[in-house]
């Protein structure tokens, strides 16, 4: 199979039209078998559930190639887990797990020629999603569902790649405390979206949020959870109801304790403390890892030593193996690698 004609290496993170998508049609009480399509575009009636009350849910991850030239994805079945969970807490009718994975694996083979070649930095990224389908306008969920898996290109989440961000911490909030924010609902995005335009009017990458309840202690950003490192080189992930459990969080916290030997804390923690911290970090599938060097409350800034140059080393060591679990460099834990050819 040839590879499509793309400069791999200076790609951003946008959206780029690749041949097929796989539709599957929800109605009657039962999902249809669901099947790929070229047609890229979507005809909804006005009343549509998703465009009056954003009844829709998504999930995001990545295909690679591997350094011996196979093509994989990490962990899909989290993946469908979590859209199991988004799509009952939005009450929508759940696409199931196992679907899920064989439909990933349907549309990133169809696309293969999309898929970034080793070594150029790039992957494809997978973007499962629901909605609602048909009409309503008495506030209640439709009655019928579309679950739609398109993939396109990508690079770097942010401008500059590996190189340290600034962050802010955000006077808006992202999820109420017994709200949507544990699920990968759209309108929690639809949310940050004024918070993110205003971030990047003040100059700051992301925001960081707060818990809303006590305005003390520290969440995630819009797109990613967060990790830091202590003095002492152990690993501290915020622990929160209102986050989104995210899949690369849950195997940087794996690989941090079983590949490199650090001890390792899910936990509360206060921005009071963020100070303390030797090294910052975002994490997620479009994230990867990024390194936070300042973060800035309020005309406060907290610099981490580890600067704005480059990721501080723990970070760093964190980096390299996860990226090299995901492209075959390193061995992954059993059932971490789904081949798809
Ligand atoms: N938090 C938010 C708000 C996100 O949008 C994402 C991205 O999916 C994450 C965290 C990271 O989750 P994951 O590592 O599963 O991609
Ligand atoms: C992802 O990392 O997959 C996300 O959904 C985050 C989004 C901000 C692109």
């Amino acid at each position: 199979m040839e590879k499509k004609n793309i400069d791999w290496a200076n790609i951003g993170f946008g959206y780029m039209q690749t041949d097929y998508r796989f539709v599957s049609q929800y109605k009657n009480g039962a999902w249809d078998e669901g099947a790929l399509t070229t047609d890229a575009n979507i005809v909804l009636n006005e009343c549509a559930g998703v465009l009056q009350y954003a009844q829709t849910c998504f999930e995001g991850l990545k295909a690679y190639t591997t350094e011996d030239g196979h093509i994989v994805t990490f962990r899909p079945d989290l993946n469908g887990e979590r859209m199991e969970n988004s799509a009952r807490g939005l009450e929508m009718p759940a696409f199931p797990k196992e679907r899920f994975v064989e439909a990933v694996a349907k549309v990133v083979e169809a696309n293969a020629a999309y898929v970034p070649p080793y070594g150029s930095g790039a992957s494809l990224y997978i973007r499962p999603y629901m909605f609602g389908f048909d009409s309503v306008i008495g506030v209640k969920p439709a009655s019928e569902y579309q679950f739609r898996i398109f993939t396109t290109p990508v690079g770097p989440y942010f401008k500059g790649g590996a190189k340290p961000i600034t962050i802010r911490v955000s006077d808006f909030d992202r999820a109420a405390p017994h709200g949507t924010g544990h699920i990968k609902a759209g309108l929690n995005y639809a949310m940050s979206l004024h918070a993110i335009v205003d971030a990047h009017k003040k100059g700051f990458d992301e925001n960081v949020y707060l818990d809303p309840q006590t305005r003390t202690k520290i969440e995630e950003t819009g797109g990613a959870n967060l990790i830091f490192v202590t003095k002492d080189n152990k690993l501290v992930t915020p622990k929160s109801s209102s986050i989104l459990p995210s899949i690369t969080r849950r195997s940087i916290l794996h690989v941090a304790s079983e590949y490199l030997g650090m001890e390792t804390e899910e936990r509360e923690v206060f921005l009071d403390e963020v100070k303390d911290f030797a090294e910052c970090g975002l994490c997620g599938t479009a994230a990867v890892i990024s390194p936070v060097g300042k973060i800035v409350d309020h005309g406060k800034e907290i610099c981490f030593p580890s600067g704005m140059e480059q990721m501080g080393p723990a970070t760093q060591k964190i980096y390299d193996t996860l990226t090299g679990i995901q492209m075959g460099k390193i061995k992954a834990p059993e059932g971490w690698i789904k081949v798809i050819k």
